[in-house]
């Protein structure tokens, strides 16, 4: 069941939304040679209950972190360790922070120093993958036709799309209805409709789409260690196009 939000229900959300964003902007700057991805958790876990905001990831199905944070060939759903990331790595940051009961959810991939050049290719690819998803996002779009733009520009730079992951509707939950799959068919699937609210966030492969999830029962890696690259936000459809609301609040 998709839960259609009242402009009222869009206004709740933009706290948590705009809160998310931020932490991505006041995360880059720490984003170097060195760090550990226990100190990034630290810093989101501090900036988001300093605001009064929960950290969504923390606790949820038993993540034991505040936030998602995934080196290279892993895919999503990386668990923050005591491990340095080092100069020519990509991470990606994921961030859900909770303010007033309304989740807000999305992520960046950051270079770490000077990448290389499959780093740049999938991360760019990655980039542009979400920008592609969300200029299609519009009532009486479908979610076919989001996937299929998608897959088909991946595809197109001769990387895959992972499967096993999609975007989902938010709100007063982490994950609702619908599930939005980054592969599809034009045409198929639900129609969009103004008030719908859901992430897009395609993950990326340099290589094969494959995946598995490693023994700790949470970190998706590729299944032929290539390179992956996310990015995801959170957004509204309008009356004739879309809003992303996990945009930074200045
Ligand atoms: N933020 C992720 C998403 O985009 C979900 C992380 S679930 C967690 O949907 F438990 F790993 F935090
Ligand atoms: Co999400
Ligand atoms: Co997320």
């Amino acid at each position: 069941m998709v839960r259609i939000k009242s402009a009222k229900d869009i206004e709740a959300m933009r706290p948590a939304c705009h809160h998310a964003a931020d932490t991505l902007v006041m995360i880059e700057p720490y984003i170097k040679a060195g760090i550990t991805t226990d100190y990034i958790n630290d810093l989101v876990h501090a900036f988001t209950t300093e605001a009064g905001g929960i950290p969504a990831p923390l606790n949820y199905h038993g993540f034991p972190k505040s936030v998602c944070t995934s080196v290279n060939h892993v895919v999503c759903h990386g668990i923050p360790n005591s491990k340095k990331i080092q100069a020519g790595d990509i991470i990606n940051v994921d961030v859900t922070t909770i303010i007033n009961g309304w989740h807000g959810d999305t992520s960046m991939t950051f270079y770490v120093g000077e990448p290389k050049v499959q780093a740049r290719k999938v991360t760019e690819i990655a980039r542009r993958a979400l920008e592609i998803g969300i200029s299609i996002v519009r009532p009486g779009a479908t979610l076919g036709d989001i996937g299929h733009a998608i897959q088909s520009y991946v595809e197109g730079e001769k990387c895959s799309v992972v499967r096993e992951y999609c975007g989902h509707g938010i709100g007063t939950t982490f994950h609702e209805d619908p599930q939005i799959l980054h592969y599809g068919k034009p045409g198929e699937g639900l129609t969009l409709k103004q008030g719908m609210v859901f992430t897009i966030e395609p993950m990326v492969n340099f290589g094969k789409a494959g995946v598995k999830v490693l023994s700790d029962g949470w970190t998706v890696v590729t299944r032929d260690r290539s390179l992956s690259a996310q990015f995801e936000h959170t957004m509204v459809v309008t009356e004739d196009g879309c809003e992303v609301l996990t945009i930074p609040s200045s």
